[in-house]
């Protein structure tokens, strides 16, 4: 059970030192432009992120805010939630997914996943009552939940959709990119995410004219064109400096993800027929899906015992949101009973996934899984 691959490696889970090292002179540079021309806030560097990134999701509005966190809270906001509207929404995700709802002033439901890690379309339809408002995926781990099936039951009940899809810059469902579905979509460039900044940064995408107006005012204390107060607002502009070094990153998105998908091809070819280990679809293996790898989240049996030993190969390892899926967190009141989230995270185990991981740490990686399953 005990025995190591020889090589001996260290690979962090994400090196946060090493992130940016590669671009750190045309950064210096980036950074020397933006002091000399004194753009910091809402300059044309942002606007020029946010046409890039409108042009690449194919959308009507792109709008650069503080993170995503915010960005959800003025989503809700725009789309005019009310006191009392249930939200739906999967307990498998950052708690920041259920705070925009409670801070929109709306009442956040947790519902339960499917063997994907994400949501689970007939966990929705369960959790629907005459409050029910919207519903919000959550486009984990770089991975678009089934928006066909959701949008049916929205359809059916006569609800919206609004998308986290934080983790999710670039994943598609047939064609369709994650966070382009609902009545808005929100993205995160938080360092670790597959497009970061060097700091919070996040952006809000719709193709609703009233909801990009209203965001629009929200992220600059509710001031409208003219510098007229017309709400009560924010301070949750995306930086001119951040969106500058997201924008000279995103020219080379797309290699950014083919290295991910690359990876997660590389741990199904060694991971797969161990029996002991659940792992997330294969790259390729599903018609009409295209996953980004955010992450790379597997179940495993054993899981902590697997998680020491791979440290002890130096192999660093996180389980999402320090352990815990949202209504297991009781300060937080839910009273929901989710089994397959409850028995997802006595299991899952997230592996090194991001550009600085090299197909042989991938190798490393997996040989050290193996000869601990004694495989
Ligand atoms: C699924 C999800 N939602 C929301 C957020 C919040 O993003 P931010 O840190 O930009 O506020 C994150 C960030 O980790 C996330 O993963």
């Amino acid at each position: 059970m005990t025995s190591r691959p020889n090589l001996s490696k260290t690979i962090p889970f994400f090196n946060y030192k090493g992130a940016f090292t590669e671009r750190e002179e045309e950064f210096v540079a980036i950074f020397r432009d933006l002091i000399r021309r004194g753009a910091f806030i809402q300059q044309s560097d942002l606007a020029a992120f946010e046409l890039h990134l409108r042009e690449y999701l194919g959308v009507k509005h792109a709008i650069g805010v503080g993170n995503a966190t915010d960005g959800l809270v003025m989503a809700w906001r725009a789309a005019g939630l009310a006191p009392g509207d249930e939200i739906i929404f999967p307990s498998h995700t950052m708690v920041a997914s259920p705070a925009s709802v409670a801070h929109a002033g709306g009442t956040p439901v947790p519902v339960d996943c499917g063997d994907d890690h994400l949501i689970d379309p007939n966990a929705i339809e369960a959790a629907i009552t005459p409050k029910t408002r919207a519903i919000m995926p959550v486009q984990l781990n770089g991975r678009t939940a089934d928006m066909d099936r959701i949008q049916a039951i929205a359809d059916r009940h006569g609800l919206f959709i609004l998308e986290d899809s934080a983790q999710a810059l670039g994943a598609k469902f047939k064609g369709k990119f994650a966070g382009t579905f609902g009545r808005a979509g929100v993205f995160s460039f938080y360092p670790a995410k597959i497009l970061g900044c060097l700091g919070d940064g996040g952006a809000v995408v719709t193709n609703d004219d009233e909801i990009a107006r209203r965001v629009l005012l929200l992220r600059d204390h509710g001031r409208n064109h003219d510098g007229e107060v017309v709400a009560w607002g924010f301070n949750s502009r995306l930086d001119n400096l951040q969106a500058a070094l997201l924008d000279a990153q995103f020219r080379e998105y797309g290699d950014i993800i083919a290295h991910r998908r690359m990876l997660a091809a590389r741990y199904q070819e060694n991971l797969a027929g161990l029996r002991q280990l659940h792992l997330p679809p294969a790259p390729g293996s599903e018609p009409g899906r295209f996953d980004v790898f955010q992450n790379y989240e597997i179940e495993a049996e054993n899981r902590d015992a697997l998680r020491e030993s791979l440290s002890a190969s130096g192999i660093g390892t996180l389980i999402q949101w320090g352990g815990k899926a949202v209504h297991q967190f009781a300060g937080l009141g839910f009273k929901a009973n989710l089994p397959r989230t409850d028995l997802l995270f006595r299991r899952c185990l997230m592996l090194p996934m991001n550009l600085m991981v090299s197909p042989e740490d991938v190798d490393y990686i997996s040989e050290s899984i193996r000869a601990f399953y004694g495989a």
